[in-house]
């Protein structure tokens, strides 16, 4: 049985104060659930006091991405060991904003997945396709694709690690979300090519999130798709009460 995983994308929004109140906010409402996982990833400049926010609830910290080098001259940059550092232990990455917007490539992307795994890190990877490639009935083969190149020479091992996020862009952001059974029939799809990369028992035990205009009053019945173990969040998790009721659904 998968243990439903809620993450909470922040991206580059809310002010220090926000950020802060809103990470105590959570903590405080998750304070008694334990059976299911939950994440929030703020802004780098807010780790540290979101960390600090968070205290010793079973809320994780994440980030939104990281450069595979250790450190060096990497201007603007931030590392695994940094991320560690700041009590972060799930990263985000392969998201489409970071395909899109700063030309990330399944092999940079997959560079970053075995940084963020050699320093212990939960990885939550990201998929999608462009309204474009849905409408030309490309889907399958551009997540198949992005999951593959971004997870080439990984092993079973380290797939525990590793959360895969299906976000169709055109969702994201829009307020227009994939129906259940359209999510349901791509996440299927996921499950059998980790299925063929990486045996039936990974397969049953890695986590599908669905990500793209989640809201309260659409969770429920994505999370009731039997191959929807949880959801990545941007909009409705900048409110903690939104983010609480999807986590609820969960
Ligand atoms: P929205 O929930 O705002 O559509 O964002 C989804 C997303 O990109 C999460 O990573």
């Amino acid at each position: 049985m998968r243990k439903t995983f809620i993450a909470g994308n922040w991206k580059m929004n809310l002010t220090k104060q926000q950020a802060t109140e809103l990470g105590a906010s959570i903590a405080d409402a998750v304070s008694q659930t334990n059976d299911i996982d939950i994440a929030i990833c703020p802004s780098f400049g807010y780790l540290d006091s979101v960390g600090t926010a968070l205290g010793e609830s079973t809320v994780k910290l994440g980030a939104q991405t990281l450069n595979a080098n250790d450190a060096g001259a990497f201007t603007g940059e931030i590392s695994g060991p940094m991320l560690c550092d700041l009590g972060c232990s799930v990263v985000i990455l392969g998201h489409s904003e970071r395909r899109e917007l700063f030309a990330e490539t399944d092999q940079l992307v997959n560079e970053k997945v075995k940084a963020a795994l050699t320093h212990g890190l939960h990885v939550i990877l990201c998929v999608g396709e462009t309204l474009e490639q849905r409408e030309s009935g490309q889907t399958n083969d551009i997540v198949g694709g992005q999951l593959v190149g971004s997870l080439a020479n990984i092993t079973t091992q380290q797939m525990a690690s590793i959360t895969i996020a299906y976000e169709p862009i055109w969702a994201i952001g829009t307020g227009k979300v994939a129906t259940p059974q359209q999510a349901e029939q791509i996440h299927a799809h996921i499950r059998g090519l980790l299925v063929n990369h990486f045996g039936d028992s990974v397969a049953q035990a890695t986590r599908i999130q669905y990500g793209g205009s989640v809201k309260p009053d659409n969770a429920q019945e994505l999370l009731a798709q039997p191959n929807i173990d949880g959801a990545l969040v941007g909009g409705a998790s900048l409110d903690c009460e939104s983010f609480m009721q999807i986590i609820r659904h969960g």
